[in-house]
Formats: structure tokens, C-alpha cells, sequence
């Protein structure tokens, strides 16, 4: 896929599932969010570039790692997830943290080396070269700064990777071309490597993704998340034959309690020598 048409799926496709994100994905992503966290370390009077940010679920605990006396920049390519994360600054009464609209691939406006760590949660999954958002970092990391970066992990343990297909036989191209190829065998590490990073380390988060009933999992799937502006434009008629597609991709995992999704996650670190 042409990559200005994929860059232009995800920015109106997020900025259609901004407001339906975290009630559905919340949950299913905690794990791999604290994983990152744990690796990044951030500390306070830090500077951190938080790439992707959408709504703040990483930008916040670093917000409060980082305290006043730190900066944090916020960064995604959907102006309704940055509006939110602009709202809840305010409402939180952050001054440490700065949040605008940039491609992760060019974020031209910020100068070299300024940053001691730079993170992106489930982001690079949704670039069209995720080693030109590699690049970025590491030209925006200061000699010694961290990366960490977290991706779902390869198709086969993911439960709910049914959806891709589903809603691309009913468009005419992709809507998330390569999702799982960063997070099968060692690709994230060796791009990060191959990109310029050292001291390379990798974490596999397995995991369950948990939806109450029918409705939850859903929305999550088509509503809050990346095939929103496919789904958008869907009638009726093909909304209720996704669904059922999907619901039946997924029935192996109901559980008494609802949904429990197998869900898998990679997430690497890297310093800038
Ligand atoms: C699954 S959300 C992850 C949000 C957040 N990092 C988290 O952990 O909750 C993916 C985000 O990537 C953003 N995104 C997609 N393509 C992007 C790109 N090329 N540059 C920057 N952000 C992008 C979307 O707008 C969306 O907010």
C-alpha cells in the first residue's frame, strides 16, 4: 500500500476511535504498557518524546516519573487523540507535558539530541516504515538516551487478528498492511539494531485480552482501534456480517466471565552510543 494513503487510514481511522479507545482497549494493553515503563525507567528531570502517544496511557505515569522539573512530548498523528491528551494535561494540572500533531517518521520541528528517552506504545505496528520512527528517535536521543519500543507480538498469538481480514474483504485495499511483522521472531530488535541501536533488549508480554460480552469486544474491535474508518463507511447490512465473522473468530475464547483473548506482545529497548 501507498504510504500516504496508509498514514491517511490511520490519522482519520484514530481520529474516529479516539474517544472509544481506552474503554476498549485499556485493559488488554496494561501489560505491555508497564512492561515499556518498567524498561524505560524514566526518571525525574528527564526529557521524554512519547511517540504515538494517542490518549496518554504511557504519556501520564511518565508525566509523573519525570515530575515537574522533567518535560514530557507528546506526539501522534490523530488531532482528536491529541486534543484529549491536551484536556486531561489541563484538567491534571501538568506543566511538564507538550502535546502536538507529527508523524512518527518526521517529527521536523523537534532539534537533534534533546530527549533522554523516547518511547512508543503500539505505535510502530501503524507506520509505513517503522525504521524511518527508529531513525527519528534516535536522532532526537541525546548520546546515552533509551528507546523502548512495544508492538503486538507475531499473528498466530494474537486471538483477535481475524479482524484484519475481515473488514479487508469488504474494502478495496489493506487497512493495516504488515500489523504483526514487527513482533514475529526478532524483527523489532533487529531493526533497532540494524538502525543503530545498542545494548538491545527484548521482553515477550503474553497476555488475555478481556471483554465482558459481545458488545465489548466489539466495539473495541471495530470502534476503537485501527480499521475505525474502514468500519465507518460500512452499511448495515456489511456491519452486521463483520460482525458475525469476527464473533466467530473469536467464540473459542468465551468464557463464562465473557471474552479472554490470547494476546502477545514484544517490547525491546536500546541505547543511542
Ligand atoms: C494503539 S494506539 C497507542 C496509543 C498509546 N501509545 C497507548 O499505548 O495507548 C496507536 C496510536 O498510533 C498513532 N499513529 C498511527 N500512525 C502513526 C504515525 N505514522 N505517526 C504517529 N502516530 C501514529 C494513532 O493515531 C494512535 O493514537
Amino acid at each position: 500500500m501507498h504510504a500516504k494513503l496508509q498514514r491517511r487510514i490511520q490519522r482519520y481511522g484514530w481520529d474516529k476511535a479516539a474517544t472509544v479507545y481506552e474503554d476498549g482497549w485499556r485493559d488488554s494493553l496494561k501489560d505491555a504498557q508497564e512492561c515499556l515503563l518498567e524498561m524505560a525507567q524514566p526518571r525525574e528531570g528527564e526529557a521524554v518524546l512519547d511517540m504515538a502517544c494517542g490518549t496518554g496511557l504511557v504519556t501520564f505515569p511518565l508525566a509523573e516519573a519525570v515530575g515537574p522539573s522533567g518535560r514530557v512530548v507528546a506526539t501522534d498523528l490523530s488531532d482528536r487523540m491529541i486534543d484529549i491528551i491536551r484536556t486531561e494535561t489541563t484538567k491534571r494540572g501538568y506543566t511538564q507535558v507538550d502535546a502536538f500533531r507529527a508523524d512518527a517518521e518526521s517529527q521536523d520541528n523537534l532539534s537533534d539530541s534533546q530527549f533522554d528517552l523516547v518511547t512508543c506504545a503500539l505505535g510502530l505496528m501503524y507506520v509505513p516504515d517503522p525504521m524511518n520512527a527508529m531513525r527519528e528517535a534516535l536522532r532526537l536521543l541525546r548520546p546515552g538516551g533509551r528507546a523502548v519500543f512495544a508492538v503486538w507480538g507475531a499473528r498466530k498469538s494474537c486471538g483477535w487478528a481475524e479482524i484484519f481480514p475481515i473488514v479487508d474483504s469488504r474494502v478495496e485495499s489493506d487497512v493495516c498492511p504488515l500489523f504483526f511483522r514487527l513482533g514475529t521472531g526478532d524483527t523489532l530488535a533487529s531493526e533497532m539494531s540494524e538502525t543503530g541501536f545498542g545494548s538491545i533488549q527484548e521482553h515477550t508480554v503474553v497476555t488475555q485480552l478481556p471483554y465482558e460480552d459481545d458488545e465489548a469486544a466489539l466495539n473495541a474491535a471495530f470502534v476503537g482501534g485501527p480499521v475505525a474508518l474502514a468500519y465507518d463507511r460500512f452499511d448495515e447490512s456489511t456491519r452486521v456480517s463483520a460482525h458475525e465473522d469476527y464473533l466467530a473468530s473469536i467464540a473459542q475464547y468465551r468464557t463464562r466471565d465473557g471474552y479472554r483473548i490470547p494476546g502477545t506482545f514484544v517490547v525491546c529497548s536500546g541505547i543511542k552510543t
